[in-house]
């Protein structure tokens, strides 16, 4: 009576290995589970029999019960997690591995915010090499040899002999535009530059710089101003003062200094605009009817004004950055800002 109970009981153990090879989805698999292991399942049925049979049987019929009850359990268990794998395997509609895409650097962003400005009232976007000649960074811009202007663009040359060195501002690209395009032309010239500087808060031997350039019959001082306050009022989107104060370049004149009031303290005075309330923000003037010359313009006939300003100084004010540096250190937590 016991050997052909335990032999039954083997029997509907094959019979759920059988079954339950086939099942691949959920559903199927809690129909296989209440057939074998639910509470009116074949095999709970025998452990309410474990009663009828003498101590000797119950010990052996028990054991061999939970034996299968345990193998039964531990097929179950294997195929539900294969069921999982293969569904995260073929789920379409779980979301995908997410690919992490970088972002512009905060400099390349305000380059094209600025140049973008231009851009809307009809200036072109030009751009002129790195590595410059002598030439074209001061000669040509109204900056001969011995000139002691040179000496606040001290740079890294290249081959001092052959006069190849790193350019120190953006303004050799007006040079190389006016040689190659005839006048009236609107340029705007974003670019890397390079100074003998030492790497401080506030200074960087590689910085970028966007020029500009404005050359047509009768422009003025006045257009100039123009232009210059309505970028001012688009780049910072807010009320600030502007200020134009006599300077000096060689490649123009009158030469001027554009300041704008800070904003940080709002023309108040503080560390920022060294107690003054106002912020130096680039440099520009009349183009020197030398520099006219030295590209062959016709200075009777044409004018013109030009301007150069730091990117890094643009964006520090503009997000209140306080020190250069943050810029070239790659830390992704200041990347990440903008
Ligand atoms: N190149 C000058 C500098 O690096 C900035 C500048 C001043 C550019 C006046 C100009 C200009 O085009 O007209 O300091």
């Amino acid at each position: 009576m016991l050997k052909e109970i335990i032999e039954k009981v083997e029997q509907f153990f094959e019979e759920g290995k059988r079954e339950i090879e086939e099942i691949k989805d959920d559903e199927l698999l809690e129909k296989w589970r209440i057939k074998f292991l639910g509470r009116k399942s074949y095999l709970n049925k025998l452990f309410s029999q474990i009663s009828s049979f003498s101590n000797e049987e119950k010990v052996i019929f028990g054991k061999k019960l939970n034996q299968i009850k345990q193998k039964l359990i531990e097929l179950y268990e294997k195929t539900k997690s294969e069921i999982k794998k293969e569904e995260i395997k073929y789920n379409v509609f779980l979301p995908g591995k997410k690919i992490k895409i970088g972002n512009l650097h905060p400099i390349t962003k305000i380059i094209d915010e600025i140049v973008q400005i231009f851009y809307k009232i009809g200036f072109a976007i030009a751009e002129g090499p790195e590595i410059e000649t002598d030439y074209y960074n001061f000669t040509a811009l109204n900056t001969p040899e011995e000139h002691p202007a040179r000496d606040i663009w001290d740079t890294f040359y290249i081959e001092k002999e052959r006069n190849i060195l790193l350019r120190t501002h953006t303004s050799p690209v007006q040079i190389r535009i006016m040689e190659k395009y005839p006048p009236p032309l609107r340029i705007i010239a974003p670019g890397k530059c390079f100074r003998r500087d030492s790497f401080d808060s506030s200074h960087s031997p590689m910085f970028h710089q966007i020029e500009g350039l404005m050359v047509d019959r009768d422009i003025k001082f006045t257009h100039l101003k123009g232009i210059l306050t309505y970028f001012i009022y688009e780049f910072f989107k807010r009320e600030v003062r502007v200020v134009f104060s006599p300077s000096y370049f060689p490649f123009t004149e009158p030469s001027a200094e554009v300041s704008i009031s800070c904003v940080i303290c709002e023309g108040k005075g503080c560390s920022t605009c060294g107690n003054t309330g106002f912020l130096e923000i680039l440099g520009c003037g009349m183009v020197h009817p030398n520099v006219f010359k030295n590209v062959g313009y016709n200075n009777k006939i044409y004018t013109g004004f030009a301007f150069g300003m730091g990117v890094e100084r643009l964006a520090m004010l503009k997000y209140q950055i306080d020190d250069i540096r943050h810029f070239y250190y790659n830390d992704l937590r200041f990347l990440e800002q903008f």
